[in-house]
């Protein structure tokens, strides 16, 4: 099976040489775990093999992501401008159509917010990468069923297309949610913040869930986000 750099130092030896191509993988973890980073690591290592990407990004500016990219080492901003990477606005348009609801005096959920699948018409047939950041925010208002449905299909026109893919989700809480998305991806990562019962410090760990045609190790992997993107760090 080919592999594509996660773009993280040392992730790729010890799942086989990367992420599966053209399958798709679910991030999932709590606010301020590194799930945007990780997405972010990816999308510039595609970049820089001038593979053109996309980031689909539900609750970020475009300029907020660029600038988060330049702070871990992982700079975006020439890849955008050359057009090998494309930011979709889905951000903007949610607040402006929640906006304009509002303005008419409606008061109702924005139909992006229901709509996983209509998010696959948005990238364009030349991409060959894509990270979703964050699907969470779509959850709030389907009922899992009606998720389950749409996610599967997304997962599937994904994987018709040849994409390689990244889906972030937080919404930790739910549990149920989670447990229908890792179904149907190929493989699943959880960032996590977690107190060390020992030195009392709290640390970032790496899980790897599953992965498919992989063999991996179930020990979490300590991590720390630095000036130089993620650093995995030594047993
Ligand atoms: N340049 C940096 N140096 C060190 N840590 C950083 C840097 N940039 C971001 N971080 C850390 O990364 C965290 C956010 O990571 P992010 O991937 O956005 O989390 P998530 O997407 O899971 O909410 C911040 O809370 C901060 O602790
Ligand atoms: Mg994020």
């Amino acid at each position: 099976m080919n592999r594509l750099h996660t773009g993280v130092t040392g992730l790729d030896d010890i799942i086989e040489g990367g992420y599966p191509k053209g399958r798709t993988m679910l991030i999932l973890g709590p606010t301020g775990s590194g799930k945007t980073i990780l997405g972010i690591s990816f999308i510039q290592q595609a970049c820089s093999e001038g593979r053109k990407s996309m980031i689909i990004a539900t609750e970020e500016l475009p300029e907020d992501i660029l600038m988060q990219s330049e702070s871990v080492g992982k700079p975006l901003e020439k890849f955008f401008k050359k057009g090998i990477l494309l930011i979709d606005k889905v951000y903007e348009e949610r607040t402006q159509y929640a906006k304009e609801l509002q303005d008419i005096g409606i008061e109702g959920i924005d139909r992006l917010q229901t709509n996983i699948l209509g998010l696959l018409e948005r990238i364009p047939v030349e991409i060959e990468c894509v990270v979703i950041d964050n699907l969470g925010v779509f959850i709030l208002n389907m009922s899992p069923n009606e998720f389950r449905g749409q996610f599967d299909s997304l997962i599937v026109g994904l994987t018709k297309r040849n994409i390689t893919a990244i889906i972030i989700m937080d919404l930790s809480a739910d549990s149920r949610t989670e447990n229908i998305a890792s179904y149907s991806v190929y493989g699943v990562l959880r960032a996590l913040i977690k107190d060390n019962p020992f030195t009392e410090a709290r640390e970032r760990l790496l899980e790897i869930l599953k992965i498919r045609n992989t063999k991996i190790s179930l020990d979490p992997i300590r991590f720390d986000i630095t000036a130089k993107g993620i650093e995995l760090m030594k047993k």
